[in-house]
């Protein structure tokens, strides 16, 4: 009902999302993964979904239900979730980058379960780095050419302005959301600022959805969709 009364600032647009963690692989039954509890990402969707846009949502593992009118689909590894973004960025008008993807995964996972040896030692995991997801996509011939706008999401533990300004620089994008976390990871609550070429505008704590929805606003307002 609430959607109803949303103006329909993305009617006709094409919005892709990411929200939750990741999980990488050590063997079939064990994993890296975080604390991301996908809540910002799954009120990203389910503002754009109000504001009249058909939404993809790529969710790594999460306990959440899909938002009303959203298409879902649902990932474990960063390499997946890459693959699912690339297939779909081609239709794209919008990306929004909220999931927290595992920097790293496990170098070579075991095909089978890995067994104590009974030497008290334990495993050593070797480590290597994800693909960029956000990079991969901002680099891409879509959003070099202004069709794809994309957002993208930083929580940071110390000095936000400052690192938030020189991530959104090295990924080449429009505009990042900077959050100082990790205390709201899995909160209903945020506390939030826009970080774009002309500085930072701070957006005072509120409920994660009221913040995607004002998101949302800003977003079509870039777009010159209105608003
Ligand atoms: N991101 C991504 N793929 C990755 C890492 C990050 O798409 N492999 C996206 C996140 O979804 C987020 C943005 O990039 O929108 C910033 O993520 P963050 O972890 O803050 O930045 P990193 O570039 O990974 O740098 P670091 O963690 O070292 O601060
Ligand atoms: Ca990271």
């Amino acid at each position: 009902l609430i959607a109803a009364f949303q103006p329909q600032r993305l009617a006709g647009r094409r919005v892709l999302v990411t929200a939750g963690p990741t999980f990488e692989a050590i063997d079939p039954i064990r994993g890296v993964t975080n604390h991301s509890s996908g809540k910002m990402g799954f009120a990203v969707a389910r503002a754009a979904r109000e504001a009249g846009a058909d939404v993809v949502l790529v969710a790594g593992p999460v306990h959440l239900p899909t938002p009303r009118g959203v298409r879902r689909i649902d990932v474990q590894s960063a390499r997946q979730m890459l693959a699912a973004c690339e297939a779909e960025a081609d239709d794209a008008d919008i990306f929004v980058a909220t999931a927290a993807v595992a920097d790293w995964r496990p170098a070579a996972p075991s095909d089978h379960k890995i067994k104590k040896d009974g030497s008290g030692r334990a495993p050593v995991l070797a480590f290597t780095e994800n693909p960029d997801i956000l990079l991969a996509l901002a680099q891409g011939a879509r959003a070099r050419s202004g069709a794809l706008f994309c957002v993208g999401f930083a929580a940071e533990s110390h000095d936000l302005a400052a690192h938030a300004q020189a991530k959104r620089a090295r990924k080449g994008i429009p505009l990042l959301v900077g959050n100082i976390g990790p205390l709201t990871f899995g909160q209903d609550d945020n506390e939030m600022m826009l970080v774009d070429a002309q500085g930072v505008q701070p957006l005072p704590r509120a409920p994660k959805l009221v913040l995607a929805r004002q998101l949302i606003a800003e977003i079509a307002r870039r777009m010159g969709a209105g608003g």
